[in-house]
């Protein structure tokens, strides 16, 4: 059942190339126009939207912030994103040009169902981004795009993952498409970048031996950093959660840009710091990271560093290299987050820890 794997999770890992691409079939429809599962909203309500808010919990929180970038580069509609434990508690501003996009691999989570019930109750329009056929948070929703990630066993999710970040894209394309704000040829060419990322995924999944060995030599550490700029920022919130999970190990994220203004203490010598490089050619965005790298690497960090490959410049600043496919900056997460899992799984099997039942943790959190 675990098809030779030890964990659940590991198995669930190498899915991915499968689930992304089963995420994305069967999406374009006449004309090769983007098409949603379930869809009980207009396109006239679409085009009105005023603003788009991402609830969620966990890892289906950090899709969420993969989500504004995509939705707003690619829609100009404005995107907030926010826990749903806290949502629903803040008075949040929503009415009936707000679309509430709940992301929930379970559909059951309790704090999202409660926020999405709130936004339902302020006449906000919602759409269920989900793995579960038929749970309770896509029935109550007005529309409903389903994850293909088949059924995720290990608590630690890593295929429910990816799955969402290619709905949160196709929700975004879908926008763009109903508002016009990109082109029928512009949208095409992101279906086709999105369409490669199985067989980029599958290359990253290749390099797993050396990330494992990368791992078992951090078995002594006490703590690790993730560092990521844009779209690599929510990887590097992503890769610490799973190391927190699995590991039990003090881990965290941190956007580069904000290292300078404190987390850059933290630093001492021989700490790892993972660092999520962005693709060159982006602005300032590369040169940004390097720069952020010098610095920790300078105040004693040990870098392991996920760089593009053909980039050299990273090169002198990396104690460990992990190579990720050529892709554009903000499909980027679907392949820099697998190295963090096969990390993350290694480093807590090595430790001795049940990788698929973290201690204290269960697969669906149904309590507020
Ligand atoms: C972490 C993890 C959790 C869930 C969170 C939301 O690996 O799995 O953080 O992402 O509990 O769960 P869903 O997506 O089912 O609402």
């Amino acid at each position: 059942e675990k098809d030779g794997h030890d964990w659940f999770m590991r198995k669930e890992i190498f899915e991915q190339p499968r689930a992304v691409a089963d995420s994305l079939i069967g999406r374009r429809g006449a004309g090769g126009l983007l098409q949603l599962d379930e869809m009980r909203l207009a396109d006239e309500e679409i085009r009105d939207l005023d603003k788009i808010i991402v609830i969620a919990c966990g890892t289906s929180f950090y899709a969420g912030m993969v989500a504004k970038y995509a939705i707003e580069h690619w829609t100009r509609t404005p995107v907030e994103v926010e826990l749903a434990s806290e949502f629903r508690y803040r008075d949040p501003i929503v009415d009936n040009t707000t679309l509430v996009v709940a992301i929930s691999q379970s559909g059951e989570t309790a704090d999202t169902l409660q926020a999405i019930r709130h936004a339902k109750s302020q006449g906000a329009r919602v759409l269920a981004i989900c793995n579960t056929n038929g749970s309770s948070i896509p029935r109550e929703s007005d529309a409903v795009i389903y994850t293909h990630a088949g059924p995720e066993i290990g608590v630690a999710s890593t295929k429910g993952f990816l799955t969402q970040l290619v709905a949160c894209y196709l929700l975004a394309l879908y926008v763009a498409q109903v508002k016009g704000t990109r082109y029928g040829d512009e949208i095409d060419e992101i279906m086709q970048q999105l369409e490669a990322m199985p067989d980029h995924i599958e290359t990253v999944l290749e390099s797993a031996d050396a990330i494992y060995e990368l791992a078992r030599a951090h078995v002594g550490a006490r703590s690790v950093l993730f560092l990521g700029r844009h779209a690599g920022y929510p990887v590097a919130l992503e890769g610490a959660l799973k190391l927190k999970e699995l590991a039990y190990l003090h881990a965290e994220g941190f956007a580069a840009g904000e290292l300078k203004h404190g987390p850059i203490a933290l630093i001492e010598e021989g700490l790892p710091v993972l660092c999520v490089v962005p693709p060159r050619g982006r602005d300032q965005l590369h040169a940004k990271m390097l720069s952020g790298i010098q610095e920790v690497r300078a105040r004693g960090a040990r870098t392991i560093c996920l760089a593009e490959e053909g980039d050299q410049a990273i090169t002198p600043y990396a104690d460990d290299l992990i190579r990720l496919p050529q892709v554009p900056v903000l499909l980027q997460p679907l392949v820099a987050i697998i190295p963090l899992q096969l990390f993350a799984c290694e480093l807590a099997t090595a430790l001795g820890h049940d990788v698929d039942q973290p201690r204290n943790l269960a697969k669906s959190v149904t309590v507020e």
